[in-house]
């Protein structure tokens, strides 16, 4: 929490360099990543929009484009339950400077449901986005991030990897991946002498996207608020960090509870929210 006390918004800069940086952000078409590409034009970065649905990205790409002329914006439409694809992201946008991929593609669940009532082939995409296409795409851009260090990985995480809920197994075991993915490649790049390529796991309680559906409130930011936080949060060059500050603070509050409060409060809370129930009504 005190990091705030002298995060300036300028730490970003650190991965603006050369003739012009680029970021490339996955699920650009909407929610906090639509936002994330509007707060990194601001700062001075083209940037590359990644989607499924080309013509949702188009429409994107023409707000930015009217609200910031000077800069560039590009899109790349691949499907991210298609791990294989991501080589090919990786090779439309050689010859960018990309210095920053946020990976953001995923989605909030809308299906609070038993694991034995789900079906297996969205549980399957969850999984391919959650955790391969991350993988694949991280892999895929890595020689590029290396050659236009420093730079940095962004992953998007959430606050259901360390206090996994009941009826939410499936997204909260990928974003467990995603929180140890980035763990332990952060190390990995040290180790391997690209300490200059920071990879940062982002947590995040919620926020008030379409998708999400509440209301913004002080727990639930809006998404350009939430974005913003991201791009400050990102200067910081830490591979654990709250963005935003209500959201720190809820995790102080769960770290203190012993995790069985935790997951019995959950547990009564998504209890009542539990979609196969609401069906079967
Ligand atoms: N909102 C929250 O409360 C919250 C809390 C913690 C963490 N997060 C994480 O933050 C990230 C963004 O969440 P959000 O609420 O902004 O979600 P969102 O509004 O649903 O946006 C998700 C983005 O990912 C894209 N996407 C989904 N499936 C895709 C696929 N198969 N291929 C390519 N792109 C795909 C969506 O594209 P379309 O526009 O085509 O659907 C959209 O651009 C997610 O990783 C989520 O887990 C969110």
């Amino acid at each position: 929490m005190l990091w705030r006390l002298w995060a300036s918004s300028s730490g970003i800069n650190h991965f603006q360099h050369g003739e012009e940086s680029w970021a490339l952000v996955t699920g650009a078409s909407d929610g906090i990543g639509k936002s994330v590409c509007q707060a990194f034009a601001q700062k001075g970065f083209n940037v590359v929009l990644h989607g499924r649905n080309q013509e949702k990205l188009n429409g994107v790409k023409e707000e930015l484009q009217a609200a910031w002329p000077d800069r560039k914006f590009e899109i790349v439409v691949a499907d991210a339950t298609q791990g294989s694809l991501a080589s090919e992201v990786a090779s439309a946008v050689k010859g960018k400077h990309v210095t920053i991929l946020v990976n953001n593609a995923g989605y909030t669940s809308t299906l609070i449901e038993p694991l034995v009532a789900q079906d297996p082939d969205v549980l399957q995409r969850g999984v391919d986005i959650g955790c391969t296409w991350l993988t694949q795409l991280t892999r895929a851009m890595l020689p590029q991030l290396i050659e236009n260090k420093p730079s940095a990985v962004v992953n998007i995480g959430s606050f259901v990897a360390a206090h996994p809920p009941p009826f939410l197994a499936v997204y909260a075991g990928t974003k467990g991946y995603t929180r140890a993915f980035s763990q332990a490649l952060r190390t990995e790049m040290r180790l391997t002498g690209h300490k200059d390529v920071d990879i940062q796991y982002h947590e995040s309680h919620s926020v008030a996207t379409k998708a999400n559906g509440s209301p913004v409130s002080t727990a639930a930011p809006d998404p350009d608020t939430m974005a913003r936080s991201i791009v400050v949060a990102i200067g910081q060059r830490k591979g654990f960090i709250v963005p935003y500050w209500s959201h720190e603070l809820t995790n102080w509050f769960l770290w203190i509870m012993p995790e069985s409060w935790v997951q019995k409060m959950s547990g009564s809370i998504l209890q009542t929210k539990r979609t196969d129930l609401k069906k079967a009504d």
